[in-house]
């Protein structure tokens, strides 16, 4: 019987990574979310983004905790999948069932990813939702927009984390 290969120790980014590899890590900070209908909250959070040597794919995963008592909150995980010519799609699976399909492109130069849902499934009121991710002084900061049966698309969560 053939043995199985180890894991390669290399560690190529590949090319279609290569524009976003500022991303690779793992990052930390604080957020506060906010809606029409709800009360405002705010949460500390820890991001990653990992890849596999030569897969032009991004693997992504978010967890929050309640800023004040560090209970969890929200986490989700999913797939960032850049192309060559500056468009991204991004594949996201949310603690709370719902799942989303993502399109959008990103600025290798301005270091910002822009996503708008292509797909919600298995949301009871969410219709949209759109995610911006940017390089602001050497942090990232993102927001994240969405729309609901009752709400058109409305700021939802803000954030800023660094590079640990
Ligand atoms: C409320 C969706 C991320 C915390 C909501 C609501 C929706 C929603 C549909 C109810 C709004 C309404 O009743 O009108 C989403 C989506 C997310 C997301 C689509 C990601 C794209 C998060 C994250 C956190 C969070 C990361 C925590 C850090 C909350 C809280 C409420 C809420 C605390 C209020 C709950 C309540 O008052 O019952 N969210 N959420 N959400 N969300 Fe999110």
């Amino acid at each position: 019987m053939a043995a199985i290969p180890p894991p390669t120790p290399q560690v190529a980014v590949h090319p279609a990574v290569q524009p976003l590899s500022y991303l690779l890590g793992t990052w930390r900070g604080k957020g506060e979310g906010s809606f029409p209908t709800i009360s405002p909250f705010k949460y500390s959070e820890e991001l990653q983004f990992s890849h596999s040597p030569n897969k032009a794919v991004i693997a992504y995963s978010s967890k929050t905790w309640k800023l004040s008592s560090g209970e969890p909150m929200h986490s989700e995980s999913g797939y960032w999948r850049p192309k060559l010519d500056g468009t991204i799609e991004a594949v996201i699976a949310q603690s709370t069932g719902l799942v989303e399909v993502q399109k959008g492109e990103y600025d290798a130069e301005q270091r910002r990813v822009k996503l708008k849902s292509a797909l919600v499934g298995n949301a009871s009121k969410v219709k949209e939702i759109t995610r911006v991710f940017e390089m602001v002084n050497g942090e990232l900061a993102y927001a994240v927009e969405m729309a609901t049966d009752l709400t058109s698309l409305q700021p939802h969560l803000k954030g800023t984390l660094k590079k640990i």
